[in-house]
């Protein structure tokens, strides 16, 4: 089946600076497409936001993929739903003429999840990530050994997170680092949230990495 710019509702905030990365955003549970705009404008000012909708529906919540219950997510689903996002995204780059060598994905709780699939999925379709309570998304399997080396990631965490736990993000980072990526991790003291304070600071992070 061929892969279409419609097949994901989304919206795309064109550059309004020129030479800016394109940050791609993805929401959190029972969010939309328009939930992480205030944030991709703090992390990357004037830089092309594309923000595409989960698919999935959980009891009219708009998620990414199917999960089990809390925090026990359907790994096939996971797996599926990233590389139909993944080449979802490839198409929308070229649709919309946005340079696919300069792709930051950010994303919130399931959206996060997504992103770190997506950077074990598909090595080389973003240089960097800034994921806010983000977990291990293929929860009891080894992701493949592919080459993370030159992608930038911060990871946002709460150290009381009681949806992703601590120990959960410290797989993920775990997993990207020994496939070569450049981690941040950034705990603050609280549950599932992005203080502002850890935005800041992954703005300040998003600048230092010159992407
Ligand atoms: C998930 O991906 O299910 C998250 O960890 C939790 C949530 O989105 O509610």
């Amino acid at each position: 089946m061929t892969t279409s710019v419609e097949d994901f509702e989304h919206v795309l905030e064109p550059a309004t600076t020129p030479d800016t990365p394109t940050l791609v955003l993805l929401h959190g549970t029972g969010a939309d497409e328009y939930d992480l705009l205030p944030l991709g404008r703090a992390l990357a000012p004037g830089a092309a936001l594309l923000s595409p909708r989960g698919k999935v529906d959980e009891n009219g919540l708009n998620r990414w993929f199917r999960r089990l219950r809390e925090g026990v997510f359907d790994v096939e689903d996971v797996i599926t739903r990233t590389d139909e996002l993944a080449d979802w995204l490839t198409v929308a780059l070229e649709h919309y003429e946005l340079d696919p060598r300069r792709v930051v994905i950010s994303g919130f709780s399931n959206g996060a999840n997504t992103g770190a699939a997506l950077l074990l999925r598909r090595p080389g379709l973003a240089v960097g990530a800034a994921l806010f309570a983000s977990g291990a998304p293929l929860q009891g399997r080894e992701p493949d050994p592919v080459d993370l080396s030159g992608t930038r990631v911060f990871l946002g965490a709460g150290k009381v997170d009681p949806i992703t736990t601590i120990d959960r993000t410290h797989l993920l980072a775990e997993q990207l680092t020994s496939r070569g990526a450049d981690v941040v991790l950034d705990e603050h003291a609280g549950g599932h949230q992005i203080p502002a304070e850890q935005i800041v600071r992954a703005e300040e992070w998003f600048v230092r990495c010159g992407f």
